[in-house]
């Protein structure tokens, strides 16, 4: 388990320390996973290397890593609540996952994004070099982005209310 600190916030590690409730919370409502469920969460969060932000003992923001920690890693459901952005917290989050020491001297770390492009630019990622060389297969899960006509959400989305269980 691992912490970095800086004034009054702290980046963990610690899986036991994430509020799973608020992490679900804001992944229900998020445009890229759109009414996804609890469980689907919990379990993702169970195989992946998390990172939680803390503002003393409350939760601000999120991001975690699905890797090998040999040779690749792929950077998913990064957030910062509405009322922290603006003030350098997601760049710090980003900046600190590069430097984990258990993820370093990867081939290669990749992510997906509608609109931070400029952000993770930042830190040295570029729209993928050859495309062609990439493929996706889409799963059969029903949360995703409701402009995705292969998404599928739409419907079960709209009937979501924010802090609904
Ligand atoms: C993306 C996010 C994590 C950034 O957090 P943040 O704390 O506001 O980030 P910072 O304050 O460190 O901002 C870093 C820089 O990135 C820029 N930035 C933030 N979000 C951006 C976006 N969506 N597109 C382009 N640039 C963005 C900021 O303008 C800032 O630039 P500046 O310092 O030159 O003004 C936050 O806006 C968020 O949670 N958004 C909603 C969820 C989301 O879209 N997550 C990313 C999914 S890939």
């Amino acid at each position: 388990m691992l912490e970095w600190r800086r004034e009054e916030y702290c980046i963990s590690t610690d899986a036991d320390a994430l509020d799973v409730r608020f992490v679900h919370g804001f992944l229900r409502t998020a445009y890229w996973s759109l009414g996804v469920s609890r469980e689907t969460v919990e379990r993702s969060i169970q195989h992946s290397l998390c990172f939680g932000l803390y503002s003393g003992e409350t939760q601000i923001g999120f991001a975690r890593v699905v890797t090998d920690r040999a040779s690749f890693a792929y950077l998913a459901d990064v957030f910062i609540t509405e009322a922290n952005r603006g003030s350098g917290l997601g760049g710090w989050l980003i900046e600190t996952i590069l430097s984990h020491p258990e993820l370093q001297g990867l081939r290669r770390w990749t992510l997906a994004t509608r609109d931070a492009h400029g952000l993770y630019r930042r830190f040295g990622f570029r729209p993928l070099a050859d495309p062609s060389r990439f493929m996706e297969k889409r799963g059969s899960s029903t949360a995703g982005d409701p402009a995705d006509p292969e998404a599928g959400a739409v419907e079960r989305a709209v009937a979501l209310k924010p802090g609904d269980e």
